[in-house]
């Protein structure tokens, strides 16, 4: 079971270091559960079922990413977690309650870089915890405690639009996380940033996900990503979105940029491209009438 050395591995087999974790994880509580989630959007007369029939528990600190193709529900489902969406049957726990609508439990960080333009670095993280009922002064040490462990204290009173791209999404991370939710839910928080910001974003959140005690569902459609972040994936397959599978992911923590050329996780990754791969006849519709045409006089037609 050699990393790299072009030997057939099984995705499937966990080394023993793996195994161990994996049962660690499994006996910890469920933190949050989805039973039978489904969804229909009815739009002018037409209705699309965007999710059918999820399940999943996810354990305490446990780190789960859910990938599929795009249209396959992942911001649906998310949004439902979150609350910010009502699911069409189903329920969804938390800590085995069940939850209907946004709460504290549930921390969001989204694609977009959603921070309140006209509110400083701090006073954005401040914002969860005056929500909360607590106090200005209270807030602002906490929020500062915060902006000290992801680095960027120095920006406290800095606007959002004079921070970088993965700067604004450190700050939204701090924003969610000082809310201290039970569950951290991300939809494609990195998927705008560069490739080098991007793997570097990626190890600062598991750093801070070893340091405190919270559960994280994370969304990606980047399979590299997912292998690289997670404990299970969860593959989603699309029309209408259904659970596929379930993965767990055969590489040691604390991950290192180096596994991502080992060969188990090539072989992970080559078992998702396989489920996830849409055959061409399928996607051939919605192309339909999409070629592009010239959009300027061109002398050379570049191949
Ligand atoms: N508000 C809405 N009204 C009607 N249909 C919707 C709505 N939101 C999503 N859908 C449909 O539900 C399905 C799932 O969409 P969703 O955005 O959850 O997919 P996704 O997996 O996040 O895709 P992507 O990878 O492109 O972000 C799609 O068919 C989409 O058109
Ligand atoms: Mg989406």
């Amino acid at each position: 079971m050699g990393a790299g050395n072009g030997m057939t591995v099984d995705y499937r087999v966990l080394p023993p270091d793996v195994a161990e974790r994996m049962a660690r994880i499994k006996s910890r509580d469920v933190v949050l559960r989805v039973e039978n989630l489904g969804k229909v959007f009815a739009q002018r007369g037409r209705e699309t079922v965007a999710l059918e029939d999820i399940n999943m528990n996810v354990h305490r600190r446990e780190f789960v990413c859910v990938v599929g193709p795009s249209g396959c529900g992942k911001s649906t489902l998310v949004r439902i977690l979150a609350g910010l969406e009502q699911a069409s049957s189903g329920r969804i726990l938390v800590d085995d309650k069940p939850v209907d609508g946004p709460g504290p439990d549930r921390g969001m960080v989204f694609q977009k870089y959603t921070l309140f333009p006209w509110r400083t670095v701090c006073q954005n993280v401040m914002f969860g915890l005056e929500m909360a009922g607590i106090s200005k002064d209270e807030s602002r040490r906490q929020a500062m405690q915060w902006l000290q462990a992801i680095g960027l204290e120095r920006f406290a009173d800095s606007l959002p639009h004079q921070l970088s791209g993965g700067m604004q999404q450190r700050v939204a991370i701090a924003r969610a996380l000082a809310a201290q939710p039970r569950v951290l839910l991300m939809d494609e928080p990195f998927s705008a940033l560069d490739a080098q910001t991007r793997v570097r974003m990626q190890t600062h959140l598991m750093e801070i996900w070893r340091k405190i005690d919270i559960t994280i569902v994370f969304i990606t459609h980047d399979l590299d990503e997912a292998i690289y972040l997670a404990d299970r994936i969860l593959v989603l397959k699309a029309h209408p979105g259904r659970m596929e599978e379930v993965i767990e992911v055969p590489l040691s923590r604390p991950r290192r940029a180096e596994q991502m050329t080992s060969a188990e996780f090539q072989a992970t990754k080559a078992h998702l491209e396989s489920l996830i791969h849409t055959p061409a006849e399928e996607t051939a519709d919605e192309f339909e009438g999409t070629e592009v045409p010239l959009l300027t006089l061109v002398t050379d037609v570049v191949e």
